[in-house]
C-alpha cells in the first residue's frame, strides 16, 4: 500500500476521529495526511478535515473482467454494467480518504455529534499516558452507539480504538494488554500509535480503509 496516488478516486470514504481533548487526534491526522508533527497545537474547535488518497487492494477484483469482450457482448452491456466491469478489473482501488478531526472539549460535543452519521469508520482515541482518557473510551463508544444508525460495532460503521503516544514509554499508565482487553470486550480493533514518531499511523488508517472498502 502506498500513499498519495494520482488520478480520479474510485471511492470516497470518511473516517471520524473521536476522543478526549489532548489525546492527539489532530496530531494523528497531521502525521497521516502531511507526515508532520507539532509539539504545541491549539485545541480543535468544532470539526476540521484533511484528505489523503490511498491505494487499497480491491476486494472484488476479478482478473477476467480486464479481458476484452467480443463486440456483441460489449454492446449488450448497460452503462452501469460497463462501469462495474471496469471497477472489477482493477487490482487496487483509489480511495479518497476524508479524515474528520473533532474537538475533544466538552463544549463542542453537540456540534461534533452531527458528524457521526456521515462516517464510514470511527476511531476512538486515548492517550496511553492518561488514564482518564482511557476510561472515557466507554463514553465515546456509547456516543457512537447513540448517534449512528449503524453503530454499536454490529456492522456498518467500522470502529477502532487507538492508544496514542507510545513514544512516551516511561510515562505510560495504560498497558497494551489493558487496551487490547477493552477492545476485545467492545468487539473492535485495537492499534497503538505514536503521532510523534509515526509508528503504526499509516497502518491504522490503511487498516480502516481496507475494512470499509471490503464491507461496501
Ligand atoms: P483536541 O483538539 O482538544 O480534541 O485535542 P487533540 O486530540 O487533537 O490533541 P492534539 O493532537 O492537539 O495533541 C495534544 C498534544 O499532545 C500536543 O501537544 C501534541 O504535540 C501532543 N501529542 C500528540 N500526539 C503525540 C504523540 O504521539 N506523542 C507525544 N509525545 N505527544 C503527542
Ligand atoms: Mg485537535
Amino acid at each position: 500500500l502506498n500513499g498519495a496516488t494520482e488520478g480520479i478516486p474510485d471511492i470516497t470514504i470518511r473516517i471520524l476521529l473521536l476522543g478526549d481533548s489532548g489525546v492527539g487526534k489532530t496530531s494523528l491526522m497531521m502525521r497521516y495526511s502531511d507526515d508532520r508533527f507539532a509539539y504545541s497545537l491549539i485545541a480543535t474547535a468544532g470539526v476540521d478535515f484533511k484528505v489523503k488518497n490511498m491505494d487499497i487492494p480491491n476486494p472484488a477484483y476479478n482478473a477476467s473482467s480486464a479481458l476484452p469482450l467480443s463486440p456483441s457482448a460489449s454492446l449488450s452491456l448497460s452503462p452501469e454494467e460497463r462501469e462495474m466491469r471496469i471497477l472489477l478489473s482493477k487490482p487496487f482501488l483509489k480511495v479518497r480518504c476524508q479524515i474528520w478531526d473533532t474537538a475533544g472539549q466538552e463544549k463542542f460535543h453537540v456540534i461534533t455529534r452531527a458528524y457521526y452519521r456521515g462516517a464510514h469508520a470511527i476511531v476512538t482515541c486515548f492517550d496511553v499516558t492518561d488514564g482518564d482518557s482511557f476510561r472515557n473510551i466507554d463514553y465515546w463508544l456509547a456516543n457512537i452507539h447513540t448517534h449512528t444508525e449503524r453503530g454499536g460495532g454490529g456492522g456498518g460503521v467500522q470502529t477502532m480504538i487507538i492508544g496514542n503516544k507510545t513514544d512516551l514509554q516511561e510515562k505510560r499508565v495504560v498497558s497494551k494488554e489493558q487496551g487490547q482487553a477493552l477492545a476485545k470486550e467492545c468487539g473492535v480493533k485495537y492499534i497503538e500509535t505514536s503521532a510523534k514518531d509515526g509508528s503504526n499511523v499509516n497502518i491504522a488508517f490503511e487498516q480502516l480503509a481496507t475494512d470499509v472498502v471490503s464491507q461496501m
